[in-house]
């Protein structure tokens, strides 16, 4: 992660190393009618993506409701089945890995989930919850498990004294801890954190957020961030990737996306930033979206967000603009990007 406040520090690039790469990712879910159940439509809830998460940073996953960041993490941590498409880690090929082979792989990538209530079943102890893993991998641990669970509480900040109780016991943030200690029960490589803290009070989001940062620099951790708006991940990713209905519509280091957004998505996005700077701010207002989300069982044709799209022109709704990079490290699919370099729009100036 990079927490630096001013965004004029280029975002870190932490080794270079792919962890992870995905290409042409689809999951589609079949929609069934009648007695005979046949399939007489598919939920297009991913729709080919495309990018490399790299060692040690946190790649960010953002976009409004049901654009699919959740199915795209089932689909990385091997919840789910993908319908199409490759998911490579570490140079191994885990798109249809059978149950017996992932097993492993199960240790490497955990999930973080969305809801800290329901996450945790609420007849086990906290011990028994996060002591899970060492279990279902048959992993001993050195002096029992037990005392490995009371190391990992204390490492996310809770008691080991909390070991015997439930977790209707505690708060939302507290809930979260205990999620997080058992996903770090096996030291896994990649954690994909879906809204970790959409769920909690404001007060505590930070707190949540910054023990993530700690846990990442303590072990080497690597994270796909999933978040519905850009301000949650604004201090903590080191990349950023925009959905827009099943399919990413911008990818960029932190700094850029922030500062010079080039798809018309991310800018209105962007305008739900809040920032102190009255003038700034009554600029962006003018980019408000109107409209809802269309439908994924049917979503536009060639480029999805041309039914709200104040840029929208005839090519856009009969040509799918490509996801190509226009500035290094920087990808967009748009016709009619903004903030080219060399091109003449002016930046957004989000920052700050
Ligand atoms: N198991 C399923 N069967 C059918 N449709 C599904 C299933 N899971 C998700 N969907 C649909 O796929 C689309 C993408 O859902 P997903 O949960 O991935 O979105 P999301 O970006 O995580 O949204 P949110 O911000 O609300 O969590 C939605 O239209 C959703 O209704
Ligand atoms: S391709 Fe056209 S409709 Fe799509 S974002 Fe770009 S300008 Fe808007
Ligand atoms: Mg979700």
């Amino acid at each position: 992660m990079t927490t630096t406040d001013t965004d004029s520090t280029a975002a870190k690039s932490p080794t270079g190393e792919e962890l992870l790469s995905v290409t042409g990712l689809v999951k589609h879910f079949p929609i069934r009618r009648g007695v005979l159940q046949r399939q007489t439509g598919a939920v297009q809830a991913v729709d080919g993506l495309d990018f490399t998460v790299t060692k040690g940073e946190t790649f960010s996953l953002v976009g409004e409701s049901g654009c699919g960041k959740t199915t795209t993490g089932r689909l990385l941590t091997r919840l789910l089945e993908p319908t199409a498409g490759k998911i490579v880690f570490e140079g191994r090929d885990i798109t249809h890995m059978s149950e017996g082979k992932i097993r492993p792989l199960r240790k490497d990538v955990q999930m973080i989930f969305q809801d800290p209530y329901g996450s945790l079943n609420p007849r086990h102890t906290v011990g028994k919850i996060v002591g899970a893993p060492y279990k279902l991998q048959h992993v001993k641990t050195e002096g029992g498990t037990k005392k490995a669970v009371q190391e990992l509480l204390e490492l996310v900040g809770l008691s080991p004294e909390h070991y015997n109780r439930y977790p209707h016991e505690f708060s939302g943030g507290q809930r979260q801890r205990i999620g997080i200690a058992r996903t770090l029960a096996l030291r896994p490589k990649l954690i994909v954190a879906d809204e970790p803290v959409s769920a909690l009070d404001v007060s505590i989001q930070a707190q949540v957020v910054n023990l993530l940062e700690d846990l990442q620099n303590e072990f080497d951790l690597t994270y796909v961030m999933i978040a519905h708006d850009l301000s949650v991940v604004r201090h903590v990713s080191d990349r950023v990737a925009v959905m827009y209905l099943g399919k990413i519509v911008e990818i960029a280091d932190r700094v850029d996306l922030y500062e010079t957004p080039m798809h018309p998505y991310t800018l209105a996005l962007l305008s739900a930033v809040p920032i102190p700077d009255t003038k700034r701010r009554a600029r962006q207002e003018r980019i408000r979206l109107q409209g809802d989300v269309p439908s994924p069982i049917n979503p536009p044709p060639a480029c999805r967000f041309h039914t709200r799209c104040w840029k929208a022109q005839d090519i856009c709704k009969t040509v799918e603009p490509p996801l190509l990079q226009l500035a290094p490290g920087h990808q967009t699919a748009c016709h009619f990007p903004e903030n080219q370099p060399g091109g003449d729009a002016p930046k957004t100036g989000t920052a700050g």
